[in-house]
């Protein structure tokens, strides 16, 4: 079997246009445009080129962002009354801490402080638990994102056998309950998982995010399985590879991602379409 590309390019395009959508009807009903904060502390490359990434598709579908970069030095206490501030000024509906953080801050204290209806990643607790509890307000992006990439396939996902590679707070432990919510039968993997090929030989459909280039390897893949790979890794050589041997795993599936042009470009279309609920939310 040979698979078929997932095109999360093509589909993140398509989100991205129905927020423009969504944004011009609410603009001609006379409100605001939904604006974006962005925190980004320090200068990691990667977390630049996500901001990036990020504030050009708040343009492009028209959301204003307003950028805070601040500086590696930053005080937990600095960043906690920026956050405090931009929780209070009405004209602000999300409101996205860049992760990670410098080491001598504390991320969760800090995810905490942002007000659940202005938390467009939906990391905070209440967000979290509401998508336990199958009540979901703002879900998080990453793995919103694929459940949009599954929708595409127009497989029923009812029953499945889902197995997510990874337990980050991030993607995994959030992918597993919107797998759980959507009808699937999941099993979370992690580091101390002891048969991890086993698992993911019987899954029909596979997540893998944990930053590891090519550790679930291609001949661990059922026969047309659809595999979903979280992982963006530049390898010494300069090229982006994903977790998931891509060459023999795209042989043995039925759909798969490709990295670059997965679930990267979801992420963000994910998170634009997120804050124009918060914004529609909060007035
Ligand atoms: N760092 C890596 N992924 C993410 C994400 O989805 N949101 C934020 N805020 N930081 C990240």
């Amino acid at each position: 079997m040979s698979a078929k590309t997932i095109d999360g390019k093509q589909i993140a395009a398509d989100v991205r246009r129905k927020v423009a959508e969504g944004i011009q009807q609410r603009i001609a009903s006379g409100k605001a445009a939904p604006c974006l904060a962005v925190i980004l502390v320090g200068v990691d490359p990667a977390s630049q080129v996500y901001v990036r990434n990020k504030k050009n598709a708040c343009k492009e579908v028209g959301i204003d962002s307003r950028s805070y970069d601040l500086p590696d030095d930053t005080t937990q206490q600095q960043l906690e009354e920026l956050v405090d501030e931009l929780n209070a000024d009405p004209s602000v509906h999300g409101i996205l801490l860049q992760l990670p953080l410098p080491a001598h801050l504390n991320g969760d204290e800090i995810l905490e402080r942002i007000r659940p209806d202005k938390d467009v990643d939906g990391f905070h607790a209440f967000n979290l638990g509401r998508l336990a509890q199958r009540m979901p307000v703002l879900r998080p992006c990453t793995p919103k994102g694929v459940m949009t990439l599954l929708a595409s396939t127009g497989i029923d996902l009812h029953g499945q056998e889902a197995v997510v590679v990874g337990a980050s707070n991030i993607v995994g432990r959030p992918m597993s309950l919107e797998l759980l919510l959507a009808g699937c039968t999941v099993t979370t993997t992690h580091r101390f998982t002891r048969d991890l090929p086993g698992h993911v030989n019987r899954a029909d459909i596979v997540v893998v995010g944990v930053g590891i280039p090519g550790l679930v390897k291609g001949e661990w893949i059922k026969e047309g399985a659809i595999v979903i790979d979280v992982g963006i890794n530049r390898l010494d050589d300069g090229r982006l590879v994903g977790d998931v041997e891509y060459d023999i795993a795209a042989e043995r599936a039925g759909w798969i991602t490709p990295v670059p042009g997965g679930v990267g470009p979801m992420t963000v279309a994910t998170l634009m379409e997120n804050t124009l609920e918060a914004a529609e939310k909060l007035d």
